[in-house]
């Protein structure tokens, strides 16, 4: 899976298909990769957007349950952890994902109390972005999504941006992939492992590192306004494992994509791995947030 790295040992997968699933079941993420990614999100995440959130829902009628937040793909729910206890008032979170094992994760992981102390309650909801609609959204103060845009296709985006407008509803959508990546010490072979990567993230019609840009026209087209911020990864030796599984996972994916590079991924992964370990890896993997603020609607928050 793009973007998901290997979990654990080298040659497994951070995804694995589940158990009762065909063929055509959608891969499963692993826990243990997002667990681990997770603090480095958090480091990565644009802060700034959060403001005009505030001030628009300061703006609004005041709502009597406090805000309701709406977060799409939540797998094991890093963004709840990291939002929740920066916002005051009391919050209802809808969790939503297609997968009830994360969802379960999700739910029991989920912070309890607000910035000021308020409560924060909890529902999960099983489903796929792609069936999302303005109903299902109607009374959100926020839909929210984490490292979610470049594993959806167009229609997927389109869905939620129909949704979201639909519903008046602000969306917060954090850590998509930029495609760029900057490693040092450089390597002639950076460009082509980045190009292949990037390659394999759009197969099958997933938008990879076109996500951001797609996803600002989807929702300037229904009238929204959209503002986007950089949220990079910055790995190194305070991140060995995450490095050390990012990096595993980013050059399986492109020899995958392009079986030609194998040839000389061995060296250039063996050499990568061994300034991991020394501590001479520093990786700068670019990702957006981004804040679509739709035209507000009478009552809305
Ligand atoms: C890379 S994980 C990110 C999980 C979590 N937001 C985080 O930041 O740790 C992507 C998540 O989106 C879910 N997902 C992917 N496509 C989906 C779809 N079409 N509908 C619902 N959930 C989806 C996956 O099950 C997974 O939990």
């Amino acid at each position: 899976m793009p973007g998901a790295g290997p979990v654990t040992r080298p040659g497994e997968r951070a995804t694995v298909r589940l158990r009762d699933g065909g063929p055509k079941e959608p891969p499963r993420y692993a826990p243990e990769w997002l667990e681990l990614r997770e603090r480095a999100d958090a480091a990565a995440r644009a802060q700034d957007l959060l403001d005009p959130l505030r001030i628009r829902w300061a703006a609004g009628p005041r709502r009597a349950g406090g805000l309701v937040v709406h977060d799409l793909g939540c797998g094991t729910g890093s963004m709840g952890r990291w939002l929740a206890p920066r916002l005051d008032g009391a919050q209802h979170w809808v969790l939503h994902d297609r997968d009830p094992y994360l969802l379960h994760f999700a739910a029991v992981a989920c912070p309890r109390t607000a910035a000021d102390g308020s409560p924060v309650t909890v529902e999960t909801r099983r489903g796929d972005v792609a069936r999302l609609t303005p109903d299902a959204l109607s009374g959100a103060s926020l839909v929210t999504a984490s490292a979610l845009l470049d594993v959806l296709t167009r229609e997927e985006v389109e869905a939620l941006a129909g949704a979201c407008a639909g519903a008046g509803c602000p969306a917060l959508l954090t850590l998509s992939v930029a495609g760029r990546v900057e490693l040092t010490p450089a390597d002639p072979l950076d460009a082509a492992m980045t190009e292949a990567f990037n390659a394999h993230q759009r197969r099958s019609g997933l938008l990879g590192p076109d996500a951001v840009t797609v996803t600002c026209e989807a929702f300037a087209q229904r009238g929204a306004t959209v503002r986007v911020q950089p949220s990079l990864w910055r790995l190194g030796p305070e991140e060995p494992e995450l490095t050390e599984q990012w990096l595993r996972g980013w050059v399986g994916a492109a020899t995958e994509q392009r079986p030609e590079l194998r040839e000389h991924a061995e060296r250039y992964l063996h050499e990568r791995l061994a300034a991991c370990a020394a501590g001479e890896l520093r990786a700068v993997v670019h990702h957006s947030d981004l804040l679509a603020l739709p035209q507000p609607m009478d009552g809305a928050s």
